[in-house]
């Protein structure tokens, strides 16, 4: 397949055709695309628990990844290197990970420390006794890792706009925790993210609160930024002098990492989508939350959440079962209001040739 499926100029260019949306071929190959960083969680959810198995990792790309805590925190294999099984099931705070099938026994660090009857094994214990190690990344408080090398993202340029509100120092407040499955394919879910040009139509509550003229997209190498603008006397954020933003009256950063990261920053902390591929034409939708400052959670654009995603999950849900129809394979861009997902067809298109 050529680079051009996706016309690099949004003027001209048309959407992903519709098969990608229901084929599984096309499914299976985008697999691979989930692959590189990956969200695990914020240190927050370190702080109760300092071993942390990562389910939603295994959901995505088949690996099994625990979290550790130490004074360099890992991210490790939770398959038990003697006959594969699951090392931790859930959240604890042990200074040493022991297999519940025979006994094997590693340090947090995932070095091999014991194992019961192999004093008689020859060439034991090898590296491949250790526990398998993955790649961290910590970017302001929040742990990425990756099943597979890839390029860094540009996180000082994101944290040029992000890092005054320190999201290091968020707490995770679990009742904000959501797991919804979707009767739509991952991308329509992500398509849908990429644009506010729905907004009116489709969420006018939250219309109330963000001013739509002064919606903006920026898109950048690995993701997108949208930035929601407060409408006169709702919350919005309190810009240090100096920021890039500085003199706006933005109600919320809006930042998704490809290819199914979202970032959502609000005055009040910070909510996360991870979207996850089930079928051809069924995802799941896990939302976290991470609180700043409790009392503004019920004011502006980010006091509306569960509302919106209810009128999001419907609109998708519409849209994937026209995907099957013989009549509509294509549609076209919005010059002003839709470079997001133009970006992001683009970045499938790159990915899958
Ligand atoms: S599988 Fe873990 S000790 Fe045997
Ligand atoms: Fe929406």
């Amino acid at each position: 397949m050529s680079g051009e499926m996706i016309h690099p100029d949004i003027r001209m260019a048309q959407t992903l055709p519709s098969r990608f949306y229901t084929a599984p071929e096309e499914f299976k190959r985008l697999k691979g695309a989930f692959n590189g960083w990956q969200f695990v969680a914020h240190a927050a959810e370190l702080e109760a628990n300092t071993v942390l198995p990562v389910g939603h990792m295994e959901a995505m790309t088949g690996e099994p990844i625990l979290l550790v805590k130490g004074e360099d925190t890992r991210c490790l294999s939770n398959i038990c290197t003697h006959r594969g099984m699951r090392l931790v099931p859930e959240p604890c705070a042990k200074s040493t990970l022991q297999c519940r099938y025979h006994g094997r026994t590693f340090d947090l660090d995932g070095t091999l420390r014991h194992m019961p009857e192999f004093e008689q094994a020859i060439g034991f214990p090898s590296k491949a006794d250790h526990l398998h190690r993955f790649p961290l990344q910590r970017w302001m408080g929040l742990y990425f890792t990756a099943m597979e090398d890839a390029p860094l993202l540009p996180w000082d340029m994101l944290e040029k706009r992000l890092g005054f509100l320190t999201p290091e120092a968020f707490t995770y407040d679990p009742s904000r925790d959501r797991d919804h499955t979707v009767e739509a394919n991952w991308m329509l879910y992500v398509d849908n993210y990429l644009e506010g040009f729905h907004i009116p139509y489709v969420h006018p509550e939250l219309n109330q609160a963000l001013d739509y003229a002064g919606y903006e997209t920026e898109t950048f190498e690995g993701g997108v930024l949208q930035l929601g603008k407060a409408v006169e006397g709702d919350v919005m954020f309190d810009l240090p002098p100096g920021h890039p933003d500085e003199g706006q009256a933005i109600a919320a950063y809006y930042l998704w990492l490809f290819p199914n990261m979202m970032f959502n920053f609000y005055p009040w902390g910070l909510s996360v989508n991870i979207v996850i591929p089930v079928s051809p034409t069924t995802c799941r939708v896990l939302y976290r939350g991470y609180v700043r400052d409790d009392e503004l959670a019920l004011q502006g654009a980010g006091s509306v959440l569960d509302t919106v995603e209810h009128q999001d999950q419907w609109v998708i849900e519409e849209v994937q079962k026209s995907m099957a129809s013989t009549v509509y394979d294509r549609g076209r861009y919005s010059p002003t209001r839709e470079q997001g997902v133009h970006h992001f067809h683009r970045m499938i298109d790159r990915f899958l040739s």
